[in-house]
């Protein structure tokens, strides 16, 4: 059951689709406070939620703000990340969730101030609050999906393997990255384009010199089964003579300062405006860009620092260095030295600057940071919105780094610039689960790191966690190491490691879809899937991945193992991925173990009971047009028989519901496999 209580006159932001709601007289559960909630917590109480944000599974024990903040460093001390996931669940004396819809920042005190106390703070009494019950964790989530609408379904190519870098700057750098994945046996599905492939930064064009016939080229790459997912950045870079920057103006599609005119930020390409991705008409403008590209062969884009980032507004800039003139009189001491400094760090994503710019909206104008989580969502609207009029048919590849829950219908995030770091591994899969109870499904890290120097280890660990993420994304910053897999020794474990990526999809895919389709999850904690179990409610290193699979991956380096927690008895699966894939099984007792791990390893657990539909490695596997979906083998623990409701489609169209798309597959106690469908054939 969901109930809702409107408190003054909320902003419509459109995160909620659900329709037949109860009004609350009273809140149960949560204390009414003059600037928000509280509610005092047990000892037992875990918090779960909050999507995208640093620390662990359960969110007890720090504060954090939903305020989309572009920042490239993801440390325990930080309160916010790019996005705003307003949603959480209590669980423990009482179990419940909460969503506060509301724009602007909020702030969720999980027991910082006081140890035992959640305390929630809205600034301003303009929001609605959702309070969901319902019969266990998972049926809370599933009654906040369907409030808030189906999740964005990417093409099936999208869960293949891409390869990025902050930047291949011409055709034949791609061509090269191709080259080297496929001379080394690495599948690749797609190869990703950051800034440099537009013309001096500017949104939807192509430099001529680096990329001379982009659709030729966007042809070729496909013929190879390589998918090009081009940028596309926030800010519209102004200059005469570009067209996108001209219309906009024209049609005053911009944000405006106070007096109208069109507010100058400074981003990649120096000064830019901001589209209004508040307003309809400047919404369905800019999502109509993207045509652009579609039209030279394109399938898939990333929407990048549309928090949005602000390297600098040109009023403040103007103020520093008229300030840096006086500084340059002075003797600078401690303090006139450390402000100096500090005026020239705070220029950039200064939150006073969000105060300067207006949005055209249905409501009415708005100040910026009043609406100010509903940018990069509804940029990604505006290019899923018309994707959905360009191409009515067919799946688009969109996925963004700022959002807010509602975006979650349009793309899913890649989770922004982590670092070549072992936490950020273990930080990676405790956002799995967090994303995946706010509607975001489709979403994976930057494996190796995107910022600072990756080693051989960390990548190939890092591949043992994100084989099992939907996005599946190698990226790095210009001037770290380079880390594509095959630049490494071990060329043989990659390989492995990758083609059981490709193995798995079958599993992967029928899982992402059924939670999709069943407002479910694909990723949970283990205490959704073991809530009896009140150790598995603590354990913040192990996650489900769909019904059937627990994933422990290795996060630390030099670990020849790890310590795995089986809240009940097993099938260990040992994948020895430098030599083909070789699989060996055991069924482990409940409890914990000692599990070694070599590097060239991947150790995953399987239900009992359950299945895990493969793809058959017969052939070598390039790219996910060579997987068949429809003959596979099964890798089950099921003493007593076991069966399956295994989804499967084109992946590319958008007829999702289909009932011929969900196959049942059974195996009965003896290893007979069927299905109760001739396409798709089973051996046990
Ligand atoms: C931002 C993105 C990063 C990208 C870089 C250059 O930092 O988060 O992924 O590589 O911009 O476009």
């Amino acid at each position: 059951m969901i109930y809702k209580k409107q408190y003054g006159q909320p902003f419509d932001t459109e995160s909620v689709v659900g329709s037949f709601l109860p009004m609350m007289e009273t809140i149960p559960y949560l204390t009414k406070e003059p600037d928000g909630f509280s509610y005092a917590m047990e000892p037992q109480d875990v918090l779960y939620g909050l999507g995208e944000n640093v620390r662990g599974i359960n969110k007890r024990g720090w504060v954090y703000e939903s305020k989309c903040s572009d920042d490239g460093n993801h440390t325990e001390g930080k309160s916010s990340l790019y996005g705003a996931y307003n949603f959480m669940i209590v669980s423990g004396k009482d179990t419940f969730g909460f969503f506060i819809d509301y724009p602007g920042k909020v702030t969720f005190d999980c027991g910082y101030t006081d140890m035992d106390t959640l305390r929630i703070t809205v600034p301003e009494e303009n929001y609605d609050l959702y309070i969901i019950e319902g019969e266990s964790l998972t049926d809370i989530v599933h009654q906040f999906r369907q409030l808030v609408g189906r999740s964005y379904i990417p093409p099936k190519w999208a869960f293949g393997n891409a390869q990025s870098r902050w930047s291949y700057m011409n055709e034949d750098e791609v061509r090269e990255v191709v080259a080297n994945y496929r001379a080394n046996h690495m599948p690749l599905d797609a190869v990703v384009l950051d800034i440099d492939y537009m013309e001096r930064y500017k949104d939807f064009t192509v430099d001529a010199q680096r990329f001379p016939d982009f659709a030729d080229f966007a042809a070729e790459m496909k013929a190879q089964g390589i998918h090009l997912v081009p940028i596309i950045d926030a800010g519209v870079k102004v200059e005469e003579g570009y067209d996108v920057y001209e219309e906009g103006v024209k049609n005053g599609y911009f944000c405006t300062n106070q007096d109208g005119t069109p507010f100058v930020a400074g981003v990649w390409p120096g000064r830019v405006h901001f589209p209004d991705m508040l307003n309809p008409e400047a919404r369905a403008w800019f999502g109509s860009q993207y045509k652009v590209l579609l039209d030279q062969g394109i399938e898939g884009f990333w929407n990048d620092m549309n928090e949005p980032a602000i390297f600098y507004a040109e009023e403040r800039l103007k103020k520093v260095f008229a300030k840096i003139g006086e500084y340059d009189k002075q003797n600078l001491d401690i303090s006139s030295f450390g402000a100096f400094t500090s005026m020239v760090a705070e220029l950039s994503n200064n939150e006073n600057d969000y105060k300067l710019f207006y949005h055209n909206t249905k409501q009415g104008r708005m100040r910026h940071d009043k609406v100010h989580n509903l940018f990069g969502y509804n940029m990604t609207r505006a290019a899923g919105e018309a994707f959905e009029r360009l191409e009515p048919d067919k799946r688009i590849l969109m996925y963004s780094r700022s959002a807010c829950i509602g975006m979650h219908r349009y793309g899913g995030i890649w989770t922004g610039d982590n670092h070549s770091w072992w936490s950020h591994i273990l930080l990676a899969l405790h956002m799995m689960p967090s994303l995946n109870m706010c509607g975001f499904l489709y979403e994976g890290p930057d494996i190796g790191g995107f910022g600072s120097n990756t080693t051989e280890d960390l990548v190939l660990r890092w591949y043992g966690m994100g084989i099992f993420s939907p996005l599946l994304r190698n990226h790095s910053a210009k001037d770290t190491r380079r880390q594509e897999p095959y630049r490494f020794k071990n060329k043989a474990a990659f390989a492995g490691i990758l083609q059981l990526r490709y193995l798995l999809l079958p599993y992967i895919y029928s899982e992402y879809m059924k939670a999709a389709l069943h407002d479910s999850m694909y990723c949970m904690p283990l205490a959704f899937a073991f809530p009896e179990d009140d150790f598995a409610r603590r354990v913040e290193d192990e996650v489900m991945i769909g019904e059937s699979l627990l994933i422990a991956p290795v996060y630390e380096q030099n670990a020849r193992g790890r310590y795995v927690y089986l809240p009940e008895e097993m099938l260990q699966v040992r994948v020895k991925c430098s030599e083909s894939n070789r699989m060996e099984t055991s069924v482990l007792p409940a409890g914990h173990h000692y599990i070694p791990v070599e590097l060239d390893e991947v150790v995953f657990y399987v239900r009992k009971g359950c299945l895990v539909p493969l793809a058959k490695d017969g052939k070598k596997i390039q790219s996910v047009a060579d997987v068949d979906f429809a003959d596979l083998r099964l890798l089950a623990y099921a003493p007593d028989g076991a069966s399956y409701e295994y989804y499967t489609d084109d992946g590319e169209t958008r007829d999702y519901d289909k009932p011929e798309h969900f196959v049942h597959i059974t195996l009965d106690a003896d290893g007979n496999a069927k299905s109760d469908r001739a396409t798709v054939k089973v051996e046990g």
